[in-house]
């Protein structure tokens, strides 16, 4: 099929980048990243250390502008958007390192996610919802966010972010550092956040995992996606499992994977 593997389902496009290209001085580290996600999916994005996969969620966050390129997001160029008027139009952003108040409860750290409301009544309500979700939120309600395991400030993070019901979540290594249980868990969190047709754009260096997890993936190269797939063809492609999955995770392949030159 001709165009992106990661647009098969264009007419659902939630989020395209076109031609995207990105840095933070003079440099370039984006140079020119196509990408399209459908609504509802969860796409993993993997690559090397320093390829620009941070990168790339800043561009879409707005914490950092493209340089040239398109960022469309529902139909709309967002490019030159700030980030909280992104957060507006339903754009969250988990970051790479953690980034919750430790010295707040996590009932407020969860709170915090929905500073942009002025709804009260909508806060509670939402509060209630993303604590059906993320049960440790009313468990653990009182307690200082400092205090938990990482794979609690995690989930933590992970019901922050549902606050603004999302269309589109932004998950930067969600799994880092992170014992194998916690991992786990936030695997299985990242499936419930994908849910009601909200679209989740995944960083991993645990390829296996987000793969697994992910309907769509794509391979972050130097600044360019050099490949894209299901998360069930990328798991089986030699060379993503050479580079990226370790000795053991050769397989068959089950089905073409595209690689730009075969999308022209
Ligand atoms: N704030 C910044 N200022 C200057 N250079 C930066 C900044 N953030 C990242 N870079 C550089 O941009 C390049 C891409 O970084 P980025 O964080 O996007 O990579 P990454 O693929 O997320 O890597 P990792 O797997 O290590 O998280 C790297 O060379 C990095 O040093
Ligand atoms: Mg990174």
């Amino acid at each position: 099929m001709r165009g992106s593997a990661l647009g098969d389902r264009g007419a659902d496009a939630l989020l395209t980048l076109s031609d995207v290209t990105a840095g933070y001085g003079a440099g370039l580290i984006l140079k020119g990243v196509n990408l399209t996600i459908a609504r509802g999916e969860i796409v993993c994005l993997i690559g090397p250390n320093g390829a620009g996969k941070s990168t790339v969620l800043k561009t879409i966050s707005g914490l950092l502008r493209p340089k040239s390129g398109e960022v469309m997001f529902a139909g709309d160029d967002i490019g030159k958007l700030s980030s909280k008027e992104r957060l507006h139009r339903g754009i969250v952003h988990v970051p790479q390192d953690r980034s919750l108040f430790p010295g707040m409860s996590v009932w407020e750290n969860v709170m915090m996610g929905a500073f942009i409301l002025s709804d009260q009544a909508l806060v509670r309500r939402r509060l209630e919802q993303v604590a059906e979700t993320f049960p440790i939120v009313a468990k653990r309600r009182s307690a200082v966010a400092g205090s938990l395991s990482g794979g609690e400030q995690k989930q933590v993070e992970l019901a922050r972010s549902l606050m603004l019901d999302p269309a589109l979540i932004l998950l930067d290594e969600p799994s880092i550092g992170l014992d194998p249980k916690s991992r786990t868990s936030v695997f299985a969190s990242i499936s419930a956040l994908a849910v009601d047709g909200r679209t989740v754009l995944l960083v991993e260096q645990n390829a296996r995992s987000g793969l697994a997890v992910a309907h769509r993936a794509a391979v972050l190269e130097a600044g360019v996606v050099a490949l894209t797939g299901t998360g069930k063809e990328l798991l089986n492609d030699p060379e993503v499992a050479r580079l990226y999955l370790g000795a053991s995770a050769r397989g068959p392949i089950a089905g073409g994977v595209a690689r730009p030159e075969d999308q022209r």
